[in-house]
């Protein structure tokens, strides 16, 4: 067997990211819930899907979302933890984002309701462990059996209904009865409106669905636990910085580019070359050879973020056209659709407008604006069943503080 080629700095990392010669390859391991996803195609099938899905994505919609509908689901996912002073940090984070999750797949939720809601999630976070089985410290066996049971309820619960409610809605357009905006906006709707001329069949359909569940929801959940340790740790030694955490939108967003540029969702992504060719710094790629992306050692570069690269520094000065999150929402053919939601946009030419700065920003300000901070007497647990270094567990006090408890 050749031994893998692996890519490292940004501009080589960018680049091969880039190059439709190397096919994706670290997410063939759960073909149950992966099998010819969008993260999975290659090629023109690749080209095709995205460019019908690609469409929801419009930067008005990341807007609208962020004005319209996610004040309303934040302030109702956070009460319960309100109320009760406590919180885990990942489990929030999954539940608040289910609902954008839902919202992009077209998963109707008929009861919205608490039992329903962590319905959604635990199914979705199934479909992460299948998702990201290459990473797995589990046997992978067990948790393959785990996702295809998962499949199956999610599919009789929630799917087949939302699919149903879909068809009919599209039937009646097709008949003229109704107006063609009357289609829901979301995935499911135009894999339904798309599947013969994508050759789509109904398995392929709930697979689909089900990787958008947790596209949407578990990088996110990842990235605010890092992000608030970060901010809690760098306050720590710049409690200069903290009141400006709550009344300045930007440097906030600043904090969450800079923890997602130090915390890809994986440090590396893999990729198998179709024929040979040789990258521009020379590295020459043989047919049928893997290769490893790491994308840490392109977020770490000194040329480009400082030769502090390594820690967290919201203040860091970065290379002029060099996005601040580094590669972590990939580039070139799979770059990330939930990039601008979640990331944001900042301010645009147009002043008058607010600033859009992203679920991330949002669920942080308002975690901070509510006091959230470490449990004293319940320290975090790195998460053992991946090898991925994420948060299994982190939980925090959230109300007002008592005056000794505040790192
Ligand atoms: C902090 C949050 C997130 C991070 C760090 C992240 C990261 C990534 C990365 C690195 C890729 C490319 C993988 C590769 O090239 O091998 C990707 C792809 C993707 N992401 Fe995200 N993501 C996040 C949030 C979201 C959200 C909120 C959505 C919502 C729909 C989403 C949907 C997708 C989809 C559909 C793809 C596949 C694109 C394709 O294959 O063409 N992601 N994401």
């Amino acid at each position: 067997m050749t031994e893998a080629t692996r890519i490292g700095g940004y501009h080589s990392a960018h680049e091969a990211l880039c190059d439709h010669r190397l096919i994706q390859s670290m997410y063939n391991e759960c073909d149950v819930l992966m099998d010819r996803v969008l993260l999975t195609l290659h090629g023109e099938a690749h080209a095709h899907r995205r460019a019908i899905e690609w469409r929801l994505f419009r930067r008005d919609f990341a807007r609208y979302y962020e004005r319209e509908v996610y004040p309303a689901t934040l302030a109702q996912t956070l009460a319960p933890y309100l109320a009760s002073g406590r919180m885990d940090l990942p489990e929030f984070g999954f539940r608040v984002n289910i609902n954008l999750s839902s919202d992009i797949a077209g998963i109707d939720r008929a009861e919205d309701s608490e039992s329903e809601t962590s319905a959604l999630v635990a199914y979705t976070r199934k479909f992460s462990e299948g998702a990201t089985l290459f990473h797995s410290t589990r046997d992978k066996d067990v948790v393959r059996e785990e996702v295809a049971n998962a499949l199956q309820a999610f599919k009789q619960q929630f799917f087949e209904p939302s699919k149903a409610r879909r068809e009919s809605l599209l039937r009646r357009i097709a008949a003229g009865e109704l107006a063609e905006e009357s289609a829901p906006r979301d995935i499911l709707s135009v894999l339904l409106a798309n599947r013969d001329e994508q050759d789509l069949d109904d398995d392929m359909i709930l697979r689909e669905v089900a990787f958008f569940m947790q596209a949407g929801s578990h990088s996110s959940a990842n990235a605010l636990t890092h992000c608030f340790h970060e901010i809690i740790q760098w306050c720590l030694t710049h409690p200069e910085d903290r009141a400006r955490l709550t009344t300045d939108d930007a440097f906030l967003q600043r904090c969450v580019h800079e923890s997602l540029r130090l915390h890809p969702a994986s440090a590396v992504a893999w990729r198998t070359a179709s024929e040979p060719f040789t990258l521009a710094d020379g590295t020459h790629i043989p047919a049928g050879g893997t290769v490893i992306i790491d994308l840490m050692s392109a977020n770490l570069e000194p040329e480009l973020f400082g030769e502090d690269a390594t820690s967290f520094n919201p203040h860091r000065e970065i290379a002029h056209r060099i996005p601040p999150f580094g590669l972590t929402f990939g580039i070139g053919i799979h770059t990330c659709f939930g990039r601008d939601i979640a990331g944001g946009l900042g301010q645009t030419k147009d002043a008058a407008q607010a600033p859009h700065i992203g679920t991330l920003s949002n669920l942080l300000k308002s975690l901070l604006a509510h006091h959230a901070r470490p449990d004293p007497e319940a320290p975090p647990i790195a998460d053992t069943a991946t090898e991925r270094p994420n948060w299994g567990s982190y939980p925090l006090l959230i109300g007002a503080p008592a005056k000794d408890d505040y790192p």
